[in-house]
Order: C-alpha cells, then structure tokens, then sequence
C-alpha cells in the first residue's frame, strides 16, 4: 500500500515535470502587466474577470509582416505573453517569422517549449541536434511542418533563391524563452572571458574577439 501511494507521488511529480506550463485552474486569466515588471511564476496577475472582454483574447500582431531589412534577413514577431495577453496560463504562444531571400533564423533555443514551426511560403530548410549530437534536418515546403523537442538548439534558413518566406511557430508554453547560441556565447553581458571561449573551440583568441564585435550590443 505505501508503495503504491509513493508511486503515484512520483507519478504525479512526474507529470508535473513534463508539462512545459502549469495546468489552468480556471477559464482564462488575461494577463495585466504591471509596469516595468517581469513575468511573474506561474504567470501575470489576472484582469478582474468582470472586465474581460473579446478583445482581450484577440491578438492581430501576426498580420503585419516583419522588416527582414537586416543583416539575417530575417525577422520574427512574437505572440507570447507579453505581446498576447489572452493566452496568460493557457500554456501556449505563436510567433510569426519573415525570411528574405537565403534569410537565416541563427541556432538558437527555447528552454520553455518546444515548437512546431509551419511553413505558409516558400521553401525552408530547418533543423535541430539533439543531446547524443545527430543533426534532424529537411528542407519544407509550403503547408508542411516540423518540430523542434523543447531545449534542442534549432535554426530555419530560407533556401528560395529569389523569393521571401514566410512561417508560423507555435509553443507549448505562453513565454518559450529564446536562447540565441551566437548572443549568449558572443555576446554576453558581462563577457565570457576570451581565455575560456579561446581554449574551449580551440582557436586563437583573435577569433574570438571578431565573433565578440559581431555580437556587441
Ligand atoms: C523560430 O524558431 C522561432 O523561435 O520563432
Ligand atoms: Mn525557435
């Protein structure tokens, strides 16, 4: 009997662990974000239901396309939490990603969610290295879609030669989070010391600082 009772502990603190976001314990909790202030666990504070209205659960961002005028040629829009108060404790978000031509999304990862990335035009290369190292890849076409497990760094890369594409990326968690891999070792704040980046790719500390002024603020 005790056994059984620690197995359904564990059962449940198990499924707690797999569940990207926390269960909803009611309808719907539109976010209020308090000014200058961060996300709060297990979520933002709830407008008072009384004054939830339809648009509240309405989120017309994606619409619009992003300005891939940069030099990634890529641009994403975001529907997370913080853009999309509605979607607050329901454990899900959306982005929208715009690719000019040979446009590239860089490795990056979400640390919250896994996702789903759908094609609406053009042709997309993407891909993502699990743990044992093995690259997952395959170029998609329009109305075809991949997934990227949660915590896997991933990338999308348009190989249309001439023309734009464009996808939509959907979370299993209302704030993925976005670990980008070139940011986060290039460019940390404070830096990575160059001694530690130098010795652990095994090149000269020269390259090191070249990646660096690439990926300064
Ligand atoms: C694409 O990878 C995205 O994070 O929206
Ligand atoms: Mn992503």
């Amino acid at each position: 009997m005790a056994s059984t009772g620690v197995m359904l502990v564990l059962t449940a603190a198990l499924a707690v662990l797999v569940v990207a976001d926390p269960e909803p314990v009611q309808d719907f909790c539109v976010a209020v974000h308090p000014a200058g202030d961060a996300a709060a666990y297990p979520g933002f504070p709830c407008k008072p239901a009384s004054a939830v209205v339809s648009d509240d659960f309405f989120f017309a961002g994606l619409a619009v396309a992003g300005d891939t005028s940069n030099r990634f040629g890529f641009n994403v829009t975001q529907g997370n939490v913080e853009a999309f108060p509605g979607v607050n404790t329901l454990g899900l978000s959306i982005n929208r990603g715009d690719f000019a031509p040979g446009g590239v999304n860089p490795p990056h990862s979400h640390p919250r969610a896994t996702e789903l990335v759908h094609v609406i035009a053009g042709r997309v290369l993407v891909g993502f290295v699990s743990t044992a190292g093995r690259l997952y890849s395959k170029v998609l076409r329009e109305g075809e879609s991949f997934v990227f497990p949660r915590g896997m760094i991933h990338f999308q890369y348009n190989v249309g030669e001439a023309s734009a594409a464009r996808v939509i990326t959907v979370f299993n968690s209302q704030l993925p989070g976005v670990v980008g891999a070139g940011p986060a070792l290039f460019g940390a704040d404070p830096e990575i010391p160059d001694v530690v980046l130098a010795k652990s790719f095994q090149v000269d500390a020269k390259i090191i600082k070249l990646l660096k002024s690439m990926f300064k603020n």
